[in-house]
């Protein structure tokens, strides 16, 4: 894929501040494929240090709350004016996916790109948490990390390299999450599939001194990248 919009968000940025596969060369996909329109209000859940946030401003002219659980507002804040951004295009907000702070029907769309995973296998958490935030017809967008097929039953040594079984235990392939999301009423599945990106991801990240990324560096350079993608999940509001 040519990733002209990933590609111009600066790579001091990716370099220091992604924390997992290339999220900007995600969201870009996913973004191709679902456009939303300019001036749409959004919330990026579990935006981590707001990569694609400050990307949903500058190429997508998106109006974001960019909430995470890990990262506080403050840190956040303090990168989004370094790039250039106001408190008029962007709120960071450090909360919990289950204690979000927002009305009912208020976004246009929610973005999420690899943080799902951590809360919303719970199926419960969609239909109680996230759904009720955003307009009817409004679109959930989400992009998680996942397997070609489910190994959990087998994992491959070359995995153990650098993850324990509970490391891998939030990912599952795509007939897995259409089954959590099925669980939920009120939405029409547009589609559960497996994305294209993925390599390109994965060796911007294994590129950075993360402490994370160079503890993935073992499993991945050993071969364990044959069983991951991603994964985009489509959902539309009724
Ligand atoms: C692997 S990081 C990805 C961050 C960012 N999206 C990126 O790709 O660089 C996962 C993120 O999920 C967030 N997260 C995990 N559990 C969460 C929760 N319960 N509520 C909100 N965010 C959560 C973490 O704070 C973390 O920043």
């Amino acid at each position: 894929m040519n990733y002209l919009k990933a590609n111009k968000i600066d790579p001091n940025l990716i370099k220091n501040s992604i924390m997992g596969p290339n999220p900007a060369k995600l969201l870009e996909e996913l973004m191709n494929r679902f456009p939303l329109e300019a001036g749409q209000t959004i919330m990026d859940l579990g935006c981590g240090q707001g990569v694609t946030s400050i990307m949903l401003v500058k190429e997508y002219a998106l109006r974001v709350f960019a909430v995470d659980l890990w990262i506080s507002a403050s840190e956040n804040w303090q990168r989004f004016v370094t790039q250039g951004l106001t408190n008029q295009q962007i709120v960071p907000i450090h909360e919990d996916a289950h204690t979000l702070p927002f009305a009912e029907n208020f976004f246009d769309a929610v973005v999420s790109i690899d943080s799902y995973h951590y809360f919303g296998l719970d199926k419960a958490y969609l239909g109680k948490h996230l759904l009720p935030l955003v307009k009817p017809g409004g679109w959930i967008l989400l992009v998680v990390p996942g397997f070609h097929h489910d190994i959990h039953a087998d994992i491959p040594e070359e995995m153990l390299t650098s993850w324990s079984a509970e490391d891998l235990d939030t990912i599952h392939d795509a007939v897995y999450w259409r089954d959590v999301i099925e669980a939920t009423k009120g939405i029409e599945i547009v589609s559960i599939e497996e994305m294209e990106s993925n390599e390109e991801c994965w060796q911007d990240w294994l590129k950075t001194e993360n402490e994370y990324a160079v503890i993935d560096r073992a499993a991945m350079n050993a071969g364990a990248g044959k069983y991951f993608n991603f994964i985009s999940i489509a959902l539309k509001k009724k």
